[in-house]
């Protein structure tokens, strides 16, 4: 039994496959209509979501499966004080795959362990959060139609944010990588993604304060929001959270073939005005965001791809 915990839980092969299947199902959805019939996923979401809880269910429904969960930890027996590991073993008896989202690092890996079925990492605090990776790497390789070869703008809260950390962790296995570091200094990634990852890889990197100096180079802008919820104080957050804000003016500056993804939800850091200009790729993202899962779900439950 496999669980999606880290990017790098599948091979670049693997993932290969998957994002293959993934753009075969976007093709020919019909085809896919009840490949999981009779399954059931649940999604243990102890953190707010919108798109990744309900990108989960609807790639399970496209699938014929169906689904149960809850949204929140008040909502279930967390609130009384039960630990994930009697959560999940509990969950192994009604379902046949798990999506989690949990605000503590690890949290994932603790139920797999206690688990009997499939368990998919659906963020853990500021760790990681592959599913959303899976879905940026299909981006990437549908727009852009490459995965290596190109520098990579990452840009906001890439301290906390945990979509930019498995991003990195799954983008420096393919070929000629750059990547652009763009942050206030209270927010540069964490140390072990600069010497464990980057360095470790030997892979080219620089980190930045500013963006409008890095706009030229950059073949893809990864966007993010500065994470409120795991500051330590408010004032912080106020000082820092209108620290970068894409316009226009700033898009001006690009490319013309660079692609501006956000994993959602855009607080201020990306304008509305933006939205129209055909380099803007973050609502496509969302759509890609549920063939990926759909994949997922079918490679962790060993289905095969119908004729
Ligand atoms: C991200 C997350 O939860 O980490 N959202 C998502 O899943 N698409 C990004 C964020 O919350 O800023």
């Amino acid at each position: 039994m496999r669980h999606m915990l880290n990017p790098l839980d599948f091979s670049v092969e693997e993932i290969d496959r998957l994002l293959s299947l993934a753009s075969d199902i976007e093709h020919n959805l019909p085809k896919y209509a009840h490949v999981c019939d009779g399954k059931k996923l649940a999604t243990l979401f102890y953190e707010p979501s919108t798109r990744t809880r309900l990108s989960f269910e609807s790639a399970m429904l496209s699938l014929g499966g169906s689904v149960l969960g809850f949204s929140s930890a008040n909502s279930s027996s967390a609130a009384k004080g039960e630990s994930v590991s009697d959560t999940i073993r509990t969950i192994s008896c009604y379902a046949d795959i798990a999506a989690m989202r949990h605000p503590k690092e690890g949290s994932a890996l603790v139920a797999s362990q206690m688990s009997s079925i499939p368990v998919i990492n659906a963020g853990d605090g500021g760790h990681q959060h592959p599913t959303q990776t899976l879905t940026d790497l299909m981006t990437i390789r549908s727009l852009a139609g490459r995965l290596g070869n190109m520098t990579i703008g990452l840009c906001g809260d890439l301290k906390f944010g945990r979509t930019v950390h498995s991003l990195i962790n799954a983008m420096v296995r393919y070929p000629d990588i750059r990547f652009v570091l763009i942050a206030p200094d209270e927010l540069r990634v964490p140390s072990y993604i600069r010497e464990d990852v980057l360095k470790a890889n030997h892979i080219r990197f620089k980190e930045v304060n500013n963006l409008d100096d890095a706009m030229p180079e950059l073949d893809i802008l990864y966007m993010t929001r500065v994470q409120r919820e795991r500051f330590f104080n408010e004032e912080d957050y106020i000082r820092l959270k209108d620290c970068y804000i894409l316009d226009k003016k700033k898009m001006k500056l690009a490319k013309e073939n660079m692609y501006v993804l956000h994993p959602l939800p855009r607080v201020n850091e990306i304008s509305t005005e933006v939205d129209s200009d055909p380099r803007a790729a973050y609502f496509k993202q969302v759509q890609y965001g549920v063939y990926v899962r759909m994949a997922l779900i079918m490679t962790l439950l060993e289905v095969e791809k119908p004729c």
